[in-house]
């Protein structure tokens, strides 16, 4: 991956944010969440910072990045998909829909597809299982899913390019 170029800004917010919690390594769970917040992402130039500002090894910020499948290293679509794989979402087939948007997307799960429009990753029980399973794209929620549907909620955010969402 490329190395970037952290504008002056971005790195100012996240040291003011590791400063928010006294810049203390056992708050690194915290400060990551507080800087994705903010940012989107964490790419390795994000973590250099976040390793020097609470003194720790770039590994260690590393290793709990990758661990946490929350955390994300690459930027979000315009569009972030996410599939619920709690367990009433599971049962109910969010599989099969999580294979048909990788299938129609043609990218895996921690993915952007090349356009940047859209992100594709998983989430644990998002507290409506009465609907599974339940797939969100950034803050709208789709209920009782069936992959038949994937193909009309992709084009639906298509909407203005009509050309791409038929060859979608
Ligand atoms: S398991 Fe998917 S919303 Fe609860």
């Amino acid at each position: 991956m490329p190395k970037i170029k952290l504008a002056d800004s971005t790195v100012q917010t996240i040291r003011e944010i590791c400063k928010k919690y006294d810049n203390k390594e056992g708050e690194l769970i915290n400060v990551l969440h507080n800087v994705q917040e903010k940012l989107g992402y964490l790419p390795a130039e994000v973590q250099e910072v976040i390793a020097l500002e609470l003194n720790m090894s770039v590994a260690k910020v590393y290793g709990v990045v990758t661990f946490y499948s929350f955390f994300t290293m690459i930027p979000q679509g315009e569009y972030p998909i996410s599939i619920c794989m709690g367990t009433a979402c599971y049962v109910r087939g969010a599989e099969q829909v999580l294979n048909e948007f990788k299938r129609q997307l043609k990218v895996e799960v921690g993915q952007t597809t090349p356009d940047g429009r859209f992100s594709l990753s998983c989430l644990r029980c998002v507290g409506a299982c009465g609907l599974a399973p339940v797939v969100m794209v950034g803050d709208k929620v789709f209920g009782r899913v069936a992959p038949q549907q994937v193909k009309d909620i992709i084009a639906e955010y298509h909407e203005g390019c009509p050309h791409e969402a038929k060859s979608a």
